[in-house]
């Protein structure tokens, strides 16, 4: 058979198909466990910096080993008895079992449905609680943004606000993840003295002389879109249809023995 043959040139990029496709395949599969390791392992990463213990130098699973974590049912604020480890709150929000409708006039975050329970995480020194770790998903201008927001045992003062996925514009709404941004937000409080969710993302910047600025975060110029998103996600998951009667309860127990 003739190189020039049209049987043997389909014949030739036929076979190279199927080598090309088998060593696609082959190496998807194997590295299955490696991409969901490294999934599981940038988690924790997350978990621990909004923590406030994450360390470069030292093993994740071991500071890990810190961390409380916990599942709890978001209309009661109770933990559920339900394995933290594996249990998986994105995935729970997508099963109509698991999750429940927003109802429209409530959806701040824009996102639909939530799920019913939510991962949360404690960092104690013994009895004693450090810090709450909550996370927190919403609509951006182009994405869902996926962050946590860390709180200290008053249940009120933010020790870090931080997303680790989105898929906003970077320079503009991508400055999310702008380590000065995120400094902003550090000693802000959430709550009034009313108990409402006070927190706000100004245009420009806050004036030192308004007496809300510990309410009031500088927005990012030229993202306003996306800090509306964030300043909404924020409103929906510490209201009464997110982690307020779970904050609730641990204030009621004076952040102790609350594992
Ligand atoms: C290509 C492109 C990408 C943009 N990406 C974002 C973004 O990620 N987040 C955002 O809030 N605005 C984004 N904008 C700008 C918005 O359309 C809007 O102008 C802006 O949010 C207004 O913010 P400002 O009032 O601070 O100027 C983008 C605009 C363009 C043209």
């Amino acid at each position: 058979m003739s190189n020039e043959s049209t049987a043997k040139i389909f014949g030739v990029a036929f076979t190279l198909c199927l080598v090309c496709s088998l060593l696609v395949s082959t190496a998807a599969v194997g590295l299955k466990s490696i991409q969901e390791a490294n999934k599981v392992r940038e988690r924790k990463v997350n978990i621990l910096k909004a923590a406030g213990i994450y360390d470069e130098d030292a093993s994740v699973d071991k500071l890990f080993q810190q961390i409380e974590s916990k599942v709890v049912d978001l209309s009661t604020g109770e933990y559920v008895d339900i394995d933290a480890v594996t249990y998986d709150q994105r995935k729970a929000a997508k099963a109509p079992e698991t999750s429940v409708a927003i109802k429209a006039g409530k959806d701040l975050a824009g996102i639909g449905r939530r799920a019913k329970f939510a991962n949360v995480y404690l960092l104690k020194d013994g009895d004693t609680l450090k810090r709450v770790v909550l996370p927190v998903h919403g609509k951006g201008l182009w994405s869902t943004m996926y962050g946590f927001i860390a709180l200290a045992p008053d249940f009120n003062t933010v020790k870090n606000f931080g997303f680790y996925e989105h898929a906003e514009t970077p320079g503009l709404g991508g400055e999310v993840d702008n380590p000065n941004w995120k400094a902003l937000w550090v000693g802000k409080k959430v709550f009034d003295e009313k108990g409402e969710v006070a927190l706000d993302i100004v245009k420009g910047a806050v004036s030192a002389s308004d007496i809300k600025a510990v309410y009031k975060v500088d927005g990012l110029a030229g993202a306003t879109l996306t800090c509306n998103g964030v300043e909404n996600l924020i409103l929906y998951w510490l209201s009464e249809d997110g982690f307020t009667p779970y904050l609730k309860r641990l204030a009621a127990e004076g952040g102790k023995n609350n594992g």
